[in-house]
């Protein structure tokens, strides 16, 4: 037996051994993959390990929460938590006492009990989540700490969630998968753009079959960070220190989820492989050039090498395309592009606009508006007044957070599951290695393994 049969059996036997013990880490199994040479293969399932398509949430009446970091995203949440119904706030983690502080004061406010507080130190969040009294941890925490509180939470046997990026390599991603489906909990990237308003219509006319045949794609991350990514405090503490480690797209998931709504990923088609490529570091140089005149502060010890633009190409199972884009330093306007193709028509966002066959003038883009009574969806027809009212990023956050909760209390399964949180994270280490190798293209890991064509329940 060569070194891989070798290895692969083991981990078969020994995994499922190792489940039987609440003590064994989770990423024993992925540990063994080496992520780097076989970005494509998928480990093989534990014993104990069940697929999580479809699985529904147990009913709660009341939905207790636990949040880990508590800066400017975990408190922006928890002010959607805050207005919903049916939620409370167990417990708050952060590094920074001060933070939550300033979060238990909102849930105070909001008329809660005083949430338990845990902070003390980097991995406080250990002892929180082996309380008894919740339901849901979610991180708001920097990106090197995502996977690592969702795999504690759900070994303490607690449905979880990530702010963007669910992790960082094919490891952490793997890891994930192989924890949701032993553990039987739910692990779930809280996209909110998969919530906005023009994405939920879009998916809508998608599926009326309005543009036809979907043949192609565009998604992207393109907003100006680098006033933010230079500040003292907030994301300016760690953010850019990604940025001297990483040359690939380090933030897909904002632009390509939509996207993979709209192309049934993982109910009927799949990410297949890619291609990607950077331009030369420039944005950040000169921005630490511009604003950094003391040549002694410790930000001139940097090396940046994440490329001001990067693009990647990807092609699905089904052969479509999607063109995903990364610019986080460079003077532009915001946009995710989303796009969507097809033989009868095209949609383009950043402004919204489309085009239908046989609808529109010739050759002239028509206004969404013309959408709207027939295709809005129907969360935002029946709770997008308050959504605008009380939520974030023109309401999209507070969508997004009513229907986890509505998920939560009435026994659905939720709307995305941890396969989805795997691929859409997948392009940040592959396009990391299509880079490193030249734009060779990357195979993109089967996380469903297998189940990827078949329908959502
Ligand atoms: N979905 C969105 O629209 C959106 C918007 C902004 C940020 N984000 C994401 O949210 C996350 C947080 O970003 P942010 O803007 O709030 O950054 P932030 O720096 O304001 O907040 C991070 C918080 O985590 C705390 N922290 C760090 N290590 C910790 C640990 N080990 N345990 C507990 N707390 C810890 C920090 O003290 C800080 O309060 C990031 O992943 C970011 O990419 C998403």
């Amino acid at each position: 037996m060569d070194r891989r049969a070798l290895l692969k059996q083991a981990l078969v036997t020994g995994a499922g051994l190792a489940a039987g013990s609440a003590l064994t880490p989770f990423p024993a199994l992925a540990e063994s993959i080496d992520a780097l040479e076989h970005p494509a293969e998928a480990p093989p399932r534990s014993l104990l390990a069940r697929t999580m398509r479809g699985v529904p949430f147990e009913r709660h009446e009341t939905v207790r929460f636990a949040i880990v970091g508590t800066g400017l995203r975990g408190r922006s949440v928890l002010s959607e938590l805050l207005a919903i119904d049916g939620v409370q706030i167990v417990a708050l983690a952060d590094i920074v006492p001060e933070k939550a502080a300033r979060a238990v004061r909102m849930c105070v406010e909001a008329g809660q009990a005083e949430p338990a507080l845990y902070t003390n130190g980097e991995r406080d969040y250990e002892r929180l989540v082996e309380r008894d009294d919740i339901d849901f941890v979610y991180t708001a925490t920097p990106w090197e700490w995502h996977t690592p509180v969702m795999l504690a939470a759900m070994r303490a046997g607690k449905h979880c969630a990530t702010e963007c990026p669910t992790g960082i390599t094919l490891r952490d991603l793997w890891a994930l998968v192989d924890a949701s489906e032993r553990s039987r909990r739910h692990c779930l990237q809280l996209e909110n753009c998969n919530y906005g308003y023009n994405e939920m219509l879009v998916n809508r006319l998608v599926h009326d079959g309005v543009l036809g045949e979907i043949q192609s794609g565009a998604a992207a991350y393109i907003h100006d960070l680098r006033t933010i990514l230079f500040e003292n405090r907030d994301e300016g503490l760690w953010r850019r220190d990604w940025h001297t480690r990483i040359n690939g797209n380090l933030y897909p998931t904002h632009g390509l989820g939509p996207v993979a709504w709209y192309m049934d990923i993982h109910a009927g088609d799949a990410f297949d492989y890619l291609v990607s490529m950077s331009t030369e570091e420039r944005g950040l140089s000169l921005h630490r050039a511009a604003t950094v005149p003391d040549r002694t502060d410790p930000k001139w010890n940097e090396r940046y090498i994440t490329g001001d633009l990067n693009t990647t190409l990807i092609r699905t199972k089904r052969g479509r395309t999607i063109h995903l884009a990364h610019d986080v330093s460079s003077p532009r306007p915001y946009s995710r592009l989303n796009h969507v193709s097809g033989t009868k028509g095209t949609f383009e966002d950043y402004p919204p606009r489309i085009y239908v066959e046989g609808k529109s003038a010739g050759h002239r883009w028509g206004s969404l508006d013309d959408f709207k009574a027939t295709h809005e969806d129907p969360l935002w027809t029946n709770i997008g007044e308050m959504a605008r009212r009380k939520g974030g990023h023109g309401g999209m956050d507070f969508v997004m957070m009513w229907r986890l909760v509505q998920c939560l209390r009435e026994g659905f399964a939720p709307d995305f599951d941890v396969y989805d949180a795997a691929a859409w994270s997948a392009p940040l280490p592959l396009s990391q290695m299509s880079v490193a190798r030249g734009s060779r293209p990357m195979q993109f890991p089967d996380f469903t393994r297998g189940e990827w064509s078949k329908a959502r329940a």
